[in-house]
This record gives C-alpha cells, structure tokens and sequence, in this order.
C-alpha cells in the first residue's frame, strides 16, 4: 500500500483553512484501499512541538501533495521552515532514498491562478533537493471565493475544474512511467471590478475586528525615514 503524506500549511490558527479544505478536497479522491493517508497540519505541528514526529512521517511518504495560500508571492514563512528544516535534518544525514512523487496545491487571493506560479517552482527546487520527482501543481485563483461561493451556479465550471484536477493528481500517482501533465490553472470567472471590490472589503473587515481603521491599512511602517 502506498504512503501518501498530505501537508496543510496555512499560517491561520483558529480561522478555516481554504488550502486545507482543497487537500481534503484532493484527499477525498484518492482511493483509500490503494493508498494508505497521513496528515500534517505545518501550523499545528509547530505550535505542537510534533515536527521531529512529523518529519519522520514525511521521510516516509512515497507520494507528497503540499497545499498553501500565496503569502506576498510565495509561500507562507512556516512551509519554507518546515521544508528547510526538514531537508537539514534527513537529506544531509542522508537519510532519503526512495523515489518520492510530489505535487503542489497553491490558492492565493487574487483571481489570476498564474500568481501561483512562482510559489509552485520553489516546492519544484525543494523536490530537487530531497531527489523526490515533482509532478505538477494545481494553481487556484481566487481561492476564497472559490471555497465560500462553491454552491453557488456561478462557480459550477470552476468547481468542476478543481474536481477533474485533484481527479489529475489521484490518476497520476497510480502510474508508473505516466507523461508528465502539465501545471493547472484554475480561476474564477466572476467581475473583476466587483472581485475587488469585494476583497477590499474583506480587508476593512478584518481590520476592524482586529481594532484597527480603514486608514490603518495604508500605514507604511517600514518606512525609516517617515
Ligand atoms: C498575510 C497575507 C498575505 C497574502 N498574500 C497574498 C499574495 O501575495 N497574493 C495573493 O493573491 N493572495 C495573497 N493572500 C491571500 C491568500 O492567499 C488567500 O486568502 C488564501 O485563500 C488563504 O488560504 P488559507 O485560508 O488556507 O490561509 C494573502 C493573505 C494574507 C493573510
């Protein structure tokens, strides 16, 4: 049976996860009398003192399939140390052997799923480092609306091309000697205007219920000389 290691790494401690529903989403059809699953929240794994515990999981995975938000362009700060830390620690002790197949599942916020794409080459470097086999990515744009209005009519064509992409990933690591895909883009058809409109307001939101203005979000405090 083989080990297929599931990894959520959104930096959000009480809130849902978006990145962690689509891998639960990917997760869901992967047939689970082939494959045997393991999940590994980054977040919690840190806050939990478990990341000696969890990488030893992940030493032993025989397919990855990595799922996080873009966080300014990349991929959020706890992913890039949980990686670098776990490359430290197996690869260079040698400890990596077997031929890992990964694949990379990125949602940002804005409605372009090609933002992703720079985020998607650094897990292609991480897998070069650890002599694992990256396959493809699953670029989502607009991720949370993607997730919130999922039932809505409007969203069927994306839905279902989240679907048929995640089906992607569940054939492909059946295979042996299977072409390589390429990555998949996927975004949502929805006003652009209105788009940002929306998504200006859930940053006011979010500021007030964190005490703070509208103002306060055009504060530049990295500004030395201001
Ligand atoms: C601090 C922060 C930085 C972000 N940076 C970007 C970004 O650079 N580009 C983008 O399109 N979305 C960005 N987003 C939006 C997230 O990628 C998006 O909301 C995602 O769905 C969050 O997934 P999660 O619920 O799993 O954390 C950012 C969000 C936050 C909170």
């Amino acid at each position: 049976m083989k080990n297929v290691v599931f990894v959520s790494a959104s930096p959000k401690i009480n809130e849902q996860s978006v990145s962690k529903e689509f891998l639960e989403m990917a997760a869901s059809l992967i047939n689970a009398t082939e494959f045997s699953k393991t999940f590994i929240d980054v977040r919690k794994s840190i806050s939990a003192h478990k990341l000696s515990e969890d990488f030893e999981t992940f030493s032993k995975a025989e397919v990855i399939i990595i799922s996080f938000p873009l966080y300014y362009f990349c991929m959020p700060g706890i992913l890039t140390r949980f990686l670098e830390d776990y490359y430290h620690s197996h690869t260079i002790s040698g400890n990596i052997s077997n031929k890992v197949k990964v694949y990379a599942i990125v949602n940002c916020g804005f409605p372009e799923p090609e933002t992703n794409l720079e985020a998607v080459r650094v897990i292609k470097s991480f897998s070069r480092h650890i002599k694992a086999e990256f396959r493809f990515g699953v670029l989502i744009g607009g991720g949370p609306m993607m997730f919130a209005a999922k039932n809505a009519p409007f969203m069927k064509k994306a839905v279902q091309k989240l679907n048929n992409a995640f089906l992607s990933i569940a054939e492909d690591i059946q295979q042996e000697n299977f072409a390589k895909p390429d990555h998949i883009y996927i975004g949502v058809n929805f006003p652009k205007r209105l788009y940002f409109f929306m998504g200006g307001r859930g940053w006011i939101t979010s500021a007030r219920k964190n005490g703070l203005q509208k103002k306060d979000l055009y504060k530049k405090p990295y500004r030395l000389n201001e």
